[in-house]
């Protein structure tokens, strides 16, 4: 079963996001693919758990990006099930589709603003999520149109970023990068980006006005490999330069010196070295509730 992409509409309230994941961000999650699904596998892992998939079970993985999550939900839900991810980048899309090919994957992607699309009625099981859910720019109004996609009885299995000092992957480059870095005044609490819904409270408000129910926030914490093999320092160093929030700050201010914040940053990751790898530790939210 395919769905066909929809035009977006670049016009609404996710425009920004649109834009930005159709630009660099997206190319670069698309290029680096395998090296972020390796970071990111101990959440992966999260979040399939949470979900608890059941042989015929309807999922839809909510900005699914390169798909890495959807192709673990379709193998659970087999072939009586579905998995169908829904993405607003388009070349994540498309280097989704192209995994779901090699692997011979059943898993399904959709070009789509998954706070707006005109997803049939009561037609999942589950509505997941790896880090796809805090770019809403109205969330409220997004989750509740999401939970209309929901069949009764149907649940969530969220996972979004704590606070960004509880997140040392994230934190540590920017810190060490500074000095060199003009004073930024810190997002606005639940501005769309990764760290919207680092206050637990703040999402339960959200998910609760959205009308879902018996809502459990719960803390998991894992260490993200940030470089490993011949040169694990470098390896480190190019993954915070490329995504994250240092190389989003980076992006608003050309004019500073990309070799001077790099010598920086390489310090601070060199000191986190360890048998052979870099390795900073990650903070979660599990998040689950019912329709
Ligand atoms: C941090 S990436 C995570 C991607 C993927 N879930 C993973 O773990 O590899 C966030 C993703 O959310 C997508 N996204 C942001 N807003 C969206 C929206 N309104 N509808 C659908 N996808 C969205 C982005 O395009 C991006 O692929």
């Amino acid at each position: 079963m395919s769905t066909p992409d929809r035009k977006l509409d670049a016009r609404g309230p996710n425009a920004d996001q649109i834009d930005y994941w159709n630009g660099d961000a997206g190319e670069k999650w698309a290029r680096h693919q395998d090296r972020l699904d390796a970071m990111l596998a101990p959440f992966s892992r999260a979040v399939l758990s949470l979900a608890g998939v059941s042989a015929g079970e309807r999922i839809l993985d909510i900005g699914c990006g390169c798909g890495a999550t959807t192709f673990d939900f379709a193998a659970a839900a087999g072939d009586t099930g579905r998995a169908l991810g829904a993405d607003i980048s388009a070349p994540m899309i498309a280097r989704a589709r192209e995994r779901a090919a090699a692997l011979g994957s059943s898993a399904e992607f959709l070009l789509a603003d998954a706070a707006s699309h005109d997803f049939a009625p009561g037609s999942f099981d589950i509505l997941a999520s790896r880090f796809g859910i805090m770019f809403f720019e109205q969330p409220v109004d997004a989750f509740r149109h999401l939970r209309g996609a929901l069949a009764p009885g149907g649940r969530t299995a969220f996972i979004c970023w704590r606070a960004f000092k509880d997140n040392p992957w994230a934190a540590l480059p920017l810190m060490a990068a500074r000095p060199l870095l003009p004073d930024q005044e810190p997002p606005a609490p639940g501005t769309p980006g990764p760290f919207a819904f680092d206050e637990a409270d703040r999402f339960r408000g959200v998910l609760g006005q959205a009308g879902f129910r018996s809502i459990e926030i719960e803390p998991f914490d894992a260490e993200l490999t940030l470089g490993a093999g011949a040169e694990p320092v470098e390896a480190a160093l190019h993954q915070s330069l490329e995504i994250g929030p240092l190389s989003r700050a980076m992006k608003e201010m050309p004019e500073v010196s990309r070799e001077a914040i790099a010598e920086l940053v390489r310090e601070a990751l060199a000191a986190n070295l360890k048998d052979g790898a870099v390795r900073l530790p990650g903070a979660v939210w599990l998040v689950s509730a019912k329709a």
